[in-house]
């Protein structure tokens, strides 16, 4: 008799979790909109209508085609933070950063990353939770304050979204930065 109710109540749960996960998908979506990841993970291109961002490579980061050339800041202009015609390079103060790739490309993107990977990389600020520190203009300040059910949203959203090979070159310390420029 036992056994028949956990059957029973095995089979019951089978369609509550597909349909949770679902939901729980459309709310990362929503949540990475809002919060604007692509923005900054999705390089923008000429439009007809002007920039637009490239969803054909939506969250993949900054292109590996584009190698940046230095940049030609002088070091007493009010100018400090300069971004590439992508919005995914970014040079200031820190150095150039580009944005990662966050799409399920395992050996690009986020594949084989676990949720905890995510989780702790956002709560920390650092790689994985316990690597280098996550550069400017990464949000993590604001971000670091997203609940437990947020982040578990957005990273099974990310997760599902279509892979794109892409690898994005590491940053470039400030020293490097300036030499270049
Ligand atoms: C204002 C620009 C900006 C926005 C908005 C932004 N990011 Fe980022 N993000 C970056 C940059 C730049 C980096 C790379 C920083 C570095 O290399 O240290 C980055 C890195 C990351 C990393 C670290 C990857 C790794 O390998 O350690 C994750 C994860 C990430 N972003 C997720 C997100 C998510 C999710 C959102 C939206 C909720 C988001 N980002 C919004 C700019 C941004």
């Amino acid at each position: 008799m036992t056994s028949v109710r956990l059957i029973a109540a095995a089979l019951a749960l089978v369609p509550t979790l597909a349909v949770s996960d679902e939901a729980q998908i459309v709310r990362g979506q929503y949540l990475v909109t809002i919060a604007g990841c692509n923005d900054c993970h999705t390089p923008m291109v000429a439009g007809e209508n002007g920039p637009e961002r490239d969803m054909t490579r939506m969250l993949s980061g900054h292109p590996e085609q584009l190698v940046m050339p230095p940049l030609a800041v002088r070091p007493d202009s009010p100018w400090e933070t300069v971004t590439s015609t992508t919005f995914t390079a970014w040079s200031g103060p820190w150095g150039v950063s580009f944005t990662a790739n966050l799409t399920p490309d395992p050996d690009t993107g986020l594949g084989r990353w676990t949720l905890k990977n995510f989780k702790d990389t956002i709560r920390t600020g650092r790689h994985l939770g316990r690597g280098r520190e996550i550069l400017p203009p990464m949000p993590i300040p604001m971000y670091r304050h997203f609940t437990d059910e947020d982040l578990e949203a957005i990273f099974a959203y990310l997760q599902s979204i279509p892979a794109v090979k892409n690898r994005v070159p590491e940053p470039l310390p400030p020293p490097a930065a300036l030499a270049a420029q």
